[in-house]
């Protein structure tokens, strides 16, 4: 049976501007809660449409003007610690590090705590013996009102050879990782608990469980992208002072598949290879901010540790099952997906999952690394998520999360994602997606509602928030800028894939993106599209189709659809007000948490319902079908 999603609550998001005596107000408010005062810097017109913002790269912050426009020179100061930098190491006695908190499961009661016990090891292939885990009982002792229980979990190791296919010569041996589920908690209290094993306790950690009733306002803290070094650990400080209720992390965990086969010590030293233990260093330095707010995640790129892993994949692999180094496996072994109860350390659990947030904002994590197209498992549990599960009268807001941006304007990753709009779009918009949560690009964006590189008032608002701090950098370069350092060619013209221009590709048949993610395209799939010049100072288009004159790949200044770009780190910060209204800032680490580099309210009208109700109807016809 389909249910049937109340017409009177169709939504659709417009953007109203903070008025100033709002601000003056929120300002008194917040400085009587002794909480961060916000100054919104970005204020939205009477004609939200028209709002377009572009902050172009500061060579100032990124050390020099050449680094804005070479994404070869290293922003200055952006490297990860030293693995002995006492902000990454970690007791190896056998104490309780890396704690972390995940949840709400779908129940909206449910939470799981997870942490590391002693050290890794590495060594030659095939001769490190891992521990007994079956034989381990990690434990969680939960006080709530002065009174504790005591809550058991699982433990288990994960190995996989450190180097890549070509070299395999060391095994690395994780820590014991340790889970343990809570139950049944009650909404909207404070917990306090502790963690260990064998009476090795960990000290005391505080979190708050997320409000089932009277929830608003609500605020949700937003991160992709973070990494371990200096920058994260700006925004990791900045984002524990926002005070979120939960996080949403949008994927790229540790960034330990930057480093090169042979050692840990450089990154991008080589042919592509992973340093485990920089995912013991990332668990470390993010403790302080996931071990007390409760965090749900996507995977990343970063999370995928391709390089090594011995399977052919194809768009159709539908279940991982291979003799070593499975993909996304430290990450599913770590980081489970809320709703795992047991065995943890497996991929095939931990791909996709729906959450609800508060009990009023549904999540949907997809993974754009991983089979999608029709036909697939994630194709079909999605679009039951989107046009059958979702039920707007019982969770008015409706959030997706994948890793990779399918809009936005820098020139890195630009246009990698639409074939999986092409696959995806319009059951984003006939379900009524409020927003689409993503990372991977390293710098903010967040569009207007749209839908199809148009705004649209029907459909999502697109956040890209790659920007967590991570060893690559930002992102310096639009591509509807032109190339100072190549004779003011666009950067449009110097896009590439395949060793070839958008054009070309289309010509040649070939897709899109990276390979890792093509892998797991539908092998019909469009993935090159052009559109006409929209943009803020209209004009023709970068890099036109070979046979059209006003269709282009780039517009030539920033694209009607884009908001507010700035190729800056920061964390961002949804607070949910109300069923119908959100505020969304965004926090540029270079202006400390204080002030705002963008900030918006989003809130719902009527008139789409018409347009929802008839494509829903048709996808839900087409859906039965299949
Ligand atoms: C654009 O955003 C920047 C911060 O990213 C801000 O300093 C500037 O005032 C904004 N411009 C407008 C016109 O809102
Ligand atoms: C990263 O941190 C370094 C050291 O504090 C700083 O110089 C640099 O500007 C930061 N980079 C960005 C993009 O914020
Ligand atoms: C890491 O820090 C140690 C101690 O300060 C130092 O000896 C070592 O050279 C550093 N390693 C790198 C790669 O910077
Ligand atoms: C942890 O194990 C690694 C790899 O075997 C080793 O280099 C490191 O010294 C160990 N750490 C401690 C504190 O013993
Ligand atoms: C992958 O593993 C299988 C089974 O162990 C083995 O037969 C095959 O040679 C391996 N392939 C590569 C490329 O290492
Ligand atoms: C590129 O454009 C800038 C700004 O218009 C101009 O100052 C510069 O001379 C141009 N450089 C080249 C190589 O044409
Ligand atoms: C240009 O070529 C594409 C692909 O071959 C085709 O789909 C499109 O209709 C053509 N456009 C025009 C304006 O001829
Ligand atoms: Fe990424």
């Amino acid at each position: 049976m389909l249910k049937h999603i109340s017409s009177s609550n169709a939504i659709v998001l417009v953007l109203l501007s903070f008025s100033v005596a709002c601000l003056a107000k929120r300002g008194e408010e917040g400085a009587k809660r002794g909480e961060i005062v916000r100054k919104i810097i970005a204020e939205v017109g009477p004609s939200a449409f028209n709002y377009h913002n572009t902050t172009l790269c500061n060579p100032q912050i990124v050390g020099s003007y050449d680094a804005c426009f070479n994404s070869g020179i290293r922003a200055v100061g952006n490297v990860d610690y030293n693995l002995t930098d006492p902000m990454v190491t970690f007791p190896v006695g056998g104490e309780p590090w890396g704690v972390s908190l995940t949840g709400p499961y779908p129940d909206g009661v449910t939470y799981r705590i997870s942490w590391q016990t002693g050290n890794h090891s590495i060594g030659p292939l095939d001769t490190l013996v891992a521990p007994d885990t079956a034989s381990m009982t990690p434990v969680v002792i939960l006080t709530h009102n002065g009174k504790s229980i005591i809550h058991k979990g699982t433990a288990l190791t994960y190995k996989r050879a450190y180097t890549s296919a070509a070299l395999q010569s060391l095994d690395y041996l994780s820590p014991v990782i340790n889970h343990v589920v809570l139950p049944n908690l009650k909404p909207g209290k404070k917990y306090t608990y502790m963690v260990g094993m064998d009476s090795m306790l960990s000290k005391s950690y505080t979190f708050k469980t997320l409000p089932l009733i009277n929830i608003y306002p609500l605020r949700v803290g937003l991160t992709a992208d973070i990494g371990q070094t200096v920058n994260s650990t700006v925004t990791r400080d900045h984002l524990i002072a926002s005070k979120p209720h939960i996080i949403l992390n949008v994927g790229d965990f540790s960034y330990a598949d930057d480093y090169s086969v042979t050692t840990c010590d450089s990154p991008f030293g080589g042919p592509g290879g992973t340093c485990q233990p920089r995912w013991d260093a990332f668990a470390t330095l993010w403790e302080p901010a996931w071990s007390t707010t409760p965090v749900i995640s996507s995977a990343g790129n970063h999370e995928i540790e391709y390089s090594g892993i011995n399977a052919t994949l194809s768009p159709y692999d539908q279940v991982f099952s291979y003799p070593d180094n499975y993909p996304f496996l430290a990450w599913s072994s770590r980081y489970p997906v809320p709703g795992i109860v047991s065995d943890f350390g497996n991929i095939n659990n931990n791909l996709y999952y729906a959450t609800t947030v508060a009990g009023k904002i549904r999540v949907i994590v997809m993974n754009n690394y991983y089979a999608f197209g029709p036909g697939t498992m994630q194709y079909s549990w999605a679009i039951d998520e989107l046009l059958n599960k979702f039920d707007r009268s019982v969770t008015p807001w409706l959030i997706v999360m994948f890793h990779s941006p399918p809009y936005h304007t820098l020139f890195t990753h630009y246009k990698e994602m639409d074939c999986f709009m092409s696959v995806y779009e319009d059951y984003f918009y006939a379900a009524g997606v409020d927003m689409v949560l993503n990372g991977h690009v390293h710098a903010y964006e967040r569009t207007h509602p749209m839908y199809k590189y148009e705004e649209d008032t029907c459909g999502a608002v697109y956040i890209t928030i790659g920007d967590g701090g991570n060893i690559e950098g930002p992102y310096r370069a639009f591509v509807d800028q032109l190339d100072p350092l190549n004779n003011n060619a666009s950067f449009c013209s110097e896009l590439s894939y395949n060793g070839m221009g958008p054009n070309e590709n289309l010509a040649a048949g070939k897709m899109w993106g990276p390979s890792y993610q093509t892998a797991w395209n539908p092998p019909t799939c469009q993935t090159i599209t052009f559109q006409p010049s929209t943009s803020v100072n209209g004009g023709a288009p970068l890099v036109l189709m070979t046979n059209s004159s006003t269709l282009g790949f780039c517009q030539n200044s920033q694209p009607l659809w884009s908001a507010h770009r700035d190729p800056s780190f920061g964390h961002g910060i949804l607070e949910i007000l109300s069923d119908t209204e959100m505020t969304m800032t965004w926090n540029r680490n270079i202006d400390g948490i204080m002030s705002s580099a963008d900030g918006v309210k989003l809130s719902r009208v009527s008139g789409c319902d018409g347009k929802r109700k008839s494509m829903l109807k048709k996808l839900r016809r087409q859906s039965r079908k299949m």
